[in-house]
């Protein structure tokens, strides 16, 4: 089986995306002939020639972090190239990795009711979609990242054998849900210390201000 992966991790460098499809990929290739073609989407050109290979494509697997309860814009601009394939993409398989910071599935499952219908508004077979938060330091600590790792290395041999994504499987790995409520006072300190240690220093690090950590660069 020939899978073509689009990762759609704006970021130029290493991304949590990737990391996480080396796990897959590694599970995935664990049964001989299954060959993978990466497909990284990162800048305006990409977008557009990942929507090539997309028509190309035999199995497809769409990975990109969750970018404010949605998808990174690259990835939109990718997804609106595809509009001339509607209805047209009888017998192709695709599926979708979305991975992101908060630890619950929920933040997810809007965007998942919308790849679905995309999915089959294309005429695909829909395989459904791993969804796994708390992945956003992976990148930094992958030792402390060894459960999320493995369990895409096992979900990956899964479809590598199987053909289909195994939903059970993908429903363990997503979990929790949602969380058990917390305590307000508790975690209003909490978010104080992680905008403090965190942001502030992820923002000085870049060069960013703070007046222009709102810049829209995609507005015009
Ligand atoms: C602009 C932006 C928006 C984000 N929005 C969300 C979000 O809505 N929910 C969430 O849990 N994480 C969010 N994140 C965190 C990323 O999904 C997370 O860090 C991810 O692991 C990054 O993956 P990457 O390294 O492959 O780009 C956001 C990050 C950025 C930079």
């Amino acid at each position: 089986m020939k899978l073509s992966i689009f990762n759609g991790s704006p970021k130029l460098g290493i991304n949590n995306t990737g990391i996480l499809l080396e796990s897959f990929i590694t599970g995935f290739q664990e049964t001989p002939d299954n060959e993978v073609e990466m497909i990284r989407m990162n800048n305006e050109q990409s977008y557009k020639d990942a929507a090539i290979r997309f028509e190309a494509a035999e199995a497809v697997l769409i990975a990109f972090p969750l970018y404010s309860y949605a998808m990174p814009a690259g990835v939109k601009t990718f997804l609106e190239q595809l509009e001339p394939l509607l209805g047209k993409c009888t017998g192709k398989k695709v599926g979708f990795l979305v991975q992101f910071g908060f630890v619950e599935a929920i933040h997810a499952r809007g965007l998942e009711k919308y790849l679905e219908h995309l999915t089959k508004a294309l005429d695909c077979d829909y395989e459904g979609i791993i969804i796994k938060g708390g992945c956003d330091g992976i990148s930094r600590n992958k030792k402390g990242a060894k459960k999320i790792l493995m369990g895409a290395y096992e979900i990956g041999k899964t479809y590598g054998i199987e053909k289909v994504f195994n939903k059970e499987q993908l429903d363990k790995y997503s979990a929790p849900e949602i969380q058990k409520k917390q305590n307000p006072f508790v975690m209003k300190i909490l978010f104080r210390l992680i905008n403090k240690l965190y942001w502030e220093k992820s923002f000085k690090k870049n060069g960013v201000t703070y007046e222009s950590s709102f810049a829209r660069p995609y507005e015009n």
